[in-house]
């Protein structure tokens, strides 16, 4: 059913000067599972653009890259032909102004760095969003989830959103296990906590739903 597939992993990093960047925790093991999985599925080309992580899958084909214009560059490489793409990444909202080529000396008590908002990758996506594609994004929220997710369902033109709800109880980062709701044109549905693995099949199993459910639409309305 799926030819190409892209996945987009990890985090990225944006350079201060050459010896410092800010980045996040995303630990890229989300994206190396829902590699693995589509491995195991059969998925002839699979495409794993992925910021600096220590989860990098086998047999597929690797991009790395670093900060989110890299990231964008590669996946408008890629996109034109991909059925499937999943925004596993942990974007950088944002990047420093201005670069500074030589290391940043610790001269004054106070440091004030620029940021400029970095492009959102996944909203482009849904933009540009062929007929045949299915396009999975995350969420991480911490308080009117429901409200919130629906609201970014809609905004990226998604056909998955993976909900993430940010607590104490379910952090989310770097842990083997997550706890996550599915929202989808049918609405949103909340799934047990369980092992990363898992979870990948799960969300593998909802883009083979929603691709035949698309496909049918499609027959109906012939
Ligand atoms: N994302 C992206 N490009 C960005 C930021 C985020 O493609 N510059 C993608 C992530 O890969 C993820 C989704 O957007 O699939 C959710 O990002 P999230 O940080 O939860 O929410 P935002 O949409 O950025 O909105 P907000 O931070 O306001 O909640």
């Amino acid at each position: 059913m799926f030819e190409r597939v892209i996945i987009v992993s990890g985090p990225t990093i944006e350079p201060i000067d050459p010896v410092r960047f800010i980045s996040n925790r995303s630990s890229g093991k989300t994206g190396e599972q829902l590699a693995d999985e589509a491995k195991k599925r059969g998925i002839p080309e699979i495409i794993f653009i992925s910021g600096p992580t220590c989860f990098t899958p086998v047999d597929v084909t690797v991009i790395p890259v670093e900060t989110a214009l890299e990231m964008r560059e590669q996946l408008h490489r890629y996109v034109e032909t991909a059925d499937v793409i999943i925004m596993a990444a942990a974007v950088g909202d944002y990047r420093v102004d201005t670069y500074s080529e030589e290391k940043i000396k610790k001269d004054s008590d106070t440091l004030t760095l620029r940021l400029v908002k970095n492009p959102d990758l996944l909203y482009e996506l849904g933009q540009r969003k062929g007929d045949r594609q299915v396009l999975v994004g995350y969420a991480a929220e911490t308080h009117d989830i429901f409200e919130n997710a629906l609201k970014k369902f809609k905004r990226k033109n998604l056909d998955l959103l993976v909900l993430n709800e940010i607590s104490s109880r379910n952090p989310a980062f770097g842990t083997g296990e997550n706890q996550v709701c599915f929202v989808t044109a049918g609405g949103i549905r909340e799934l047990e906590s369980m092992e990363k693995s898992t979870l990948a099949a799960h969300i593998w199993d909802e883009i083979y739903r929603i691709k035949e459910e698309g496909r049918r639409k499609k027959e109906d309305s012939l």
